[in-house]
Order: structure tokens, then sequence, then C-alpha cells
């Protein structure tokens, strides 16, 4: 495992690896214990969007398996002040990974093929494959085996419910997005993901309370991602009847937890009533981010007994 920049890098037999590597360094964290099993190993964070979560998870990740980040703002001059294939060979001299986060998927694309370290996407506008595999492992700490079991998203057809999608048809999950029809999954991504998982249970509908009806899980995500900030007006029409609130959830079964990635928008795509309701998971998905790169880290980089 060389590079994480879609799911589709993956397959799931990595996946159940990361999370059994993520389990026991998460009960060793949760006893004081943080070993060292990345010592020397040297993270760059190439970061062209903001971040709170998953510049934070990585470093405190990193720093606790005994290795060191560098975080790469725009000085260093990524695709402005040389080659991306000179900066991508050179950086792979210096560092063991680079965890990118940027706009076009394409970027981090180019940047795997001429790196000759480690390479994971943290985040570009077609995919967020960290997030997924925290949420994942989270809904698996929540219900235990998840095969036939059905994850709701109701929302834009976005990065994340395109990784959540490609995460759920890999574990066996049902994945049920409902959005108006502009903004359902495109042919040239369910293509894609039906030719990685061929059994996948992959469906849309416009109409969100038949999509939470059967559901363990109601995701949310921003309407307007970074980068469509202009189309915020038009997305807050388009999507009006697509809020997470407490009418929706009551369509849900009465166990059903409810997910977001966060940033939020409160008084948007979730009430504040639904975030911090007793059935609200999202800090503990926030939280898992930083185990679950653990475990993407070791399985990159070293070895784990
Ligand atoms: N969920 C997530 O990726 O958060 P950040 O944008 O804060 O990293
Ligand atoms: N879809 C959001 C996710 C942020 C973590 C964005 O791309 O801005």
């Amino acid at each position: 495992m060389q590079r994480l920049v879609t799911l589709a890098d993956l397959s799931t037999a990595d996946v159940e690896r990361i999370f059994a590597v993520t389990k026991d360094l998460k009960s060793k964290h949760a006893v004081g214990l943080r070993e060292p099993i990345l010592p020397g190993r040297v993270m760059a964070l190439l970061f062209e969007k903001p971040s709170l979560r998953t510049r934070v998870s990585f470093e405190a990740a990193m720093a606790h398996l005994g290795g060191s980040s560098l975080f790469l703002g725009a000085d260093v001059g990524f695709g402005s002040r040389e080659s991306v294939e000179d900066f991508s060979r050179v950086l792979s001299e210096f560092v063991d990974v680079v965890v990118m986060r940027t706009h076009a998927h394409d970027t981090v694309v180019q940047l795997a093929e001429h790196c000759s370290c480690a390479v994971i996407n943290g985040l570009t506008d077609l995919a967020h494959p960290c997030q997924a595999l925290a949420d994942l492992y989270t809904l698996r700490e929540t219900f235990g085996d998840l095969k036939g079991r059905t994850l709701a998203y109701v929302g834009d057809g976005n990065n994340v419910a395109r990784s959540l999608a490609t995460g759920c048809a890999m574990l066996g999950v049902r994945f049920v997005l409902a959005a108006p029809p502009a903004y359902q999954f495109d042919d040239a991504f369910l293509g894609r993901l039906a030719k990685q998982v061929p059994g996948r249970d992959v469906s849309m509908t416009d109409d969100p309370a038949t999509a939470v009806a059967d559901a363990m899980a109601v995701y949310t995500d921003v309407w307007a991602s970074m980068g469509q900030e202009a189309e915020t007006e038009k997305r807050r029409r388009d999507f009006a009847d697509y809020q997470v609130n407490a009418k929706l959830m009551s369509a849900a079964p009465d166990d059903a937890v409810f997910m977001h990635c966060l940033p939020a928008h409160r008084g948007d795509e979730v009430t504040s009533e639904v975030i911090d309701a007793p059935n609200s998971v999202v800090v503990a998905q926030a939280g898992n981010r930083m185990h679950v790169q653990k475990g993407i880290l070791t399985c990159m980089l070293g070895t784990h007994a």
C-alpha cells in the first residue's frame, strides 16, 4: 500500500487490516500507551484548502507514532515555482509520505504519479477517502457487523458522499443518496464504482424520508463545499427540502445515528437539535480520524506486530 488517492487504491482486505491496526492502537491510546512504531518517519502535509480535523488528526497521529510532520503552505510554490514532476521527485527525497488537500483531484493523481514516497489524499473535489474510513470505523464501533445495513446520505453528492458510497460498497453496506437530481452521482462515478465493486448496493432518490426509512445512520455534509462559495445561495434554495431536522430523523429507525464529517453549517443542512442530540456521533467520527489515520500510516509505512 503506497498510495491512497481514492478508496479504489485499497482492497477490502486492506480496509480490514487498517481497521484491525486502528482498533489495537486506539485501545492502547485509551490507556495512555503511544507506541513509537514509526520512529524517524516524516510526513509532509501539502494543503491548498483550510482544515482543522484532517491537519491536526494527521499531525497528532504521527506524533503519537514517533514520527514528525511538516506543514507546507503556499510558500513552497507547489504548481507555480517548478513543475509538479520536479516538486514531487524532490519532496520524495526528504519525506516518507505526503498528505495532500487540494481542489482538482487530478492534482493529487499527478503528485502520486511522480512521488516515490507514499501519497494520501487529504480531500479533493472528488474524494475524501480518510473521512470515509473513519466514518465506517465509527459505524463498526456502534453497530458491529455492517453487512446488509443501510447508510442514508441526505444532501450533495459530493467528495464525502462519493467516498462513503465507495467504502460502503466495499464493506457490503447499502448506500442511499437523497439529493435533488442535479446533485446526484454522475454516470462516470457510478461506472467506476460498478467496475470496482460489482456487488455494490448504491441507489439514489430525491425523497429524503424514503432514504432514511431503513437506515442505521443518517449522514449529511455542507451544501456548498470549499471552492463552491459563490453557489451558496443557489444551493441553499436547491437543498431547502433536504435539511436533516427532527422531522426527518423521526422517519428513520429509533436506533439510527446522525453523522456529519464537519465542519457543519447549523441551520442549513442540519439543525442544532439534531447535531447536538444524544444519537449524534459527529465528535466520535472526528476523533476517529486520528485513530484510523494511525492505522493507515502504519499499514503504509511500518510494520505492526
Ligand atoms: N472533516 C474534515 O475533513 O474536516 P477539516 O476540513 O477540518 O479537515
Ligand atoms: N464537502 C466538504 C467537506 C469538508 C470536510 C468540502 O469539500 O468542503
